[in-house]
Formats: structure tokens, C-alpha cells, sequence
């Protein structure tokens, strides 16, 4: 009898054991499948999306807020509404009783009105003037000559890439111009990058504001843009808007200058870059027509 009674209780007690494990376990389940439906969010000023917590539990309750109500506002339902181009962070709090409130957040990037949507390619391109095969094999500045002028690489794929996307065309115009001989372009490069200097740009975008996605080319120097390159991300405002990099180079690649482009624009979205070997430019409008069409991130 006493053994009977023994046993039910241990028995008893197994059950409320695994009952309260099980439960624990579910509810650090629910807690970790809490998400939003979006985390990151590209809109255009006017639109509105509705987000939403999955896996949440019946009752409880989400609140909504937008770090910045001038850009974006968030409903007590979660449906937000872009209202000024730029970063917006909307965050939400799942209370449930007794348990730790859950914070949940959305990254936003408000971009431009979808009927105001231009293009514009703008791209800085310094061929040198001198017979190619006295350039130095690694790293020298280059010429394309499709045309009976020299043509820069980076002059060359801009053109194409403006052709191809029937967007406006800018070229950066230096206020004092380059050497066009490649032992005096370096050292003039090179002591604009020792000393981190914003070289002067002759002329400006027109109505910068009518473009919401910008195509921007450079040849590499040096292992990074000319820095003329900073002077054109210092001048505008892109907050919201698209750029897409591309650049000529003579070995070293985009070398870090997408990485150096997000840094210098928090705020905007800077794609994936295009990078075109220098010998390969008259020959490589296949592979930019691809990359057009693809627009990747
Ligand atoms: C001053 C100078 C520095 C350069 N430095 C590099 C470099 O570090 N890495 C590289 O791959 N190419 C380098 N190049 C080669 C250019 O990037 C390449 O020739 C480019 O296609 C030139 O474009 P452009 O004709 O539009 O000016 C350099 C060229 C010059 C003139």
C-alpha cells in the first residue's frame, strides 16, 4: 500500500515536471520565432506597407513606433507610411504578461517619389595622352581610341551605360586640369591622396534632386578612387537614392572604393559595383549590359 502511494507520487510529480518543462520550452520557441516580416525595406515617399509580427502569440500586444515621424509614420496596426526620403528605424514592443517586452526592429530606406525617377550617369575619366605601349604595364592610365579623340575607359563604359539606360550624362570637369603624362598624373595623384585633398570640380549637376538612381565611374588610382571622386560624395545629397558604381582599372578591381562609397553615404543605397579591366573595355559591352539588367545590391 505504502509502495502504491510511493510510486503515484513520483509519478505525479514526473508529469508536472515534464508539463512545466515542456512549457518553458515552448515559450522560449515562441520567443525565438518572434519576427517581423520585413527587417529591411526599401519604399518610395507615398507608399505604405504593412508589417506584421510572425509567430505571435493571441495575447499579446505589439506597439508600434518610427524613430523619425517626419519620414515615416507607423499605425497602431503596423502599417507604415514613407513620407520623406531617407533611413527610418520603426521599432516594435511585444508585451505579454509576466514575460520580458520583445523588441523588434525594421530598417527603412525611403526613396524619392516613383514618378520623379531619373537616371544619371556621372564619371571622372583621365586617359593620357601617350602612346600606350610606353604605359607602365601595371598601373597605367589608358586610352580607348574608338573614336579618332582618346577616349578614357571609364569615359567609354559611362557613355554605354547612359546609351543603354537613356539617362542623363555628366562628366566631372577638374578646375585644374591633369598632367596627360603618366609620371606627372601619378605624382599628382599621388600627393592628393597623401594629403586627403577634395580637388576643386569646374562644373555642377543640374537639379541633383531630379535623379533618384546615379551611376557613378572612376578610374582606380592608387588602390582607390581619385580623389576628386571625394569632392563629387562630399557636394550632393544622395540620402534615398540609388548608386551604382562602376570603375576602369589596371589590375586592383573596385579595391575597397564600394566599401569607401557606403561609408561616405550611410543613407543611400550603393549597389553592387561593376569593374572593368582596362584592356578589356571596347570589348566588354555584354557583360555591362548584364550588369545593368541585373541591379544587384
Ligand atoms: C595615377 C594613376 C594611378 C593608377 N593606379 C592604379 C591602381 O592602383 N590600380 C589599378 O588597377 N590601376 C591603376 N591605374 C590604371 C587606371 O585605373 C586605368 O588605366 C583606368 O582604366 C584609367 O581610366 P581612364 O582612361 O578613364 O582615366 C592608375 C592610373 C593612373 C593614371
Amino acid at each position: 500500500m505504502r509502495q502504491k502511494r510511493t510510486i503515484s507520487i513520483i509519478v505525479t510529480f514526473l508529469i508536472a515536471a515534464i508539463l512545466i518543462l515542456s512549457g518553458i520550452h515552448s515559450e522560449t520557441v515562441i520567443a525565438a520565432k518572434l519576427k517581423l516580416n520585413q527587417q529591411n525595406l526599401t519604399m518610395a515617399v507615398g507608399t505604405t506597407y504593412q508589417l506584421s509580427v510572425k509567430s505571435l502569440p493571441k495575447k499579446a500586444v505589439v506597439t508600434w513606433n518610427s524613430s523619425n515621424k517626419k519620414r515615416a509614420t507607423v499605425s497602431k496596426n503596423g502599417v507604415v507610411k514613407a513620407k520623406a526620403a531617407g533611413l527610418v528605424t520603426i521599432h516594435s514592443n511585444i508585451k505579454q504578461s509576466g514575460k520580458k517586452t520583445k523588441k523588434l526592429t525594421c530598417k527603412i530606406i525611403i526613396t524619392k517619389k516613383e514618378n520623379t525617377r531619373k537616371t544619371l550617369v556621372v564619371y571622372f575619366s583621365a586617359p593620357v595622352a601617350e602612346r600606350s605601349e610606353q604605359l607602365d604595364g601595371i598601373s597605367s592610365a589608358s586610352r580607348t581610341t574608338t573614336t579618332k579623340n582618346y577616349k578614357g575607359n571609364t569615359e567609354y563604359i559611362a557613355e554605354l551605360i547612359s546609351k543603354e539606360t537613356n539617362a542623363d550624362l555628366f562628366k566631372i570637369v577638374p578646375q585644374n586640369a591633369y598632367p596627360n603624362t603618366y609620371d606627372k598624373m601619378l605624382q599628382r595623384a599621388e600627393q592628393e591622396q597623401e594629403n586627403n585633398e577634395r580637388p576643386a570640380i569646374k562644373n555642377k549637376v543640374n537639379n541633383i534632386s531630379q535623379y533618384d538612381t546615379i551611376y557613378v565611374g572612376y578610374p582606380i588610382w592608387l588602390s582607390d578612387m581619385p580623389q576628386i571622386m571625394y569632392t563629387f560624395f562630399d557636394t550632393y545629397d544622395f540620402i534615398g537614392k540609388n548608386i551604382i558604381p562602376f570603375c576602369t582599372h589596371g589590375g586592383s578591381g573596385l579595391s575597397g572604393s564600394v566599401e569607401r562609397i557606403k561609408i561616405l553615404e550611410p543613407q543611400t543605397i550603393v549597389y553592387k559595383g561593376l569593374a572593368i579591366y582596362r584592356t578589356y573595355t571596347t570589348n566588354s559591352d555584354s557583360k555591362i549590359k548584364l550588369w545593368i539588367a541585373k541591379k544587384e545590391k
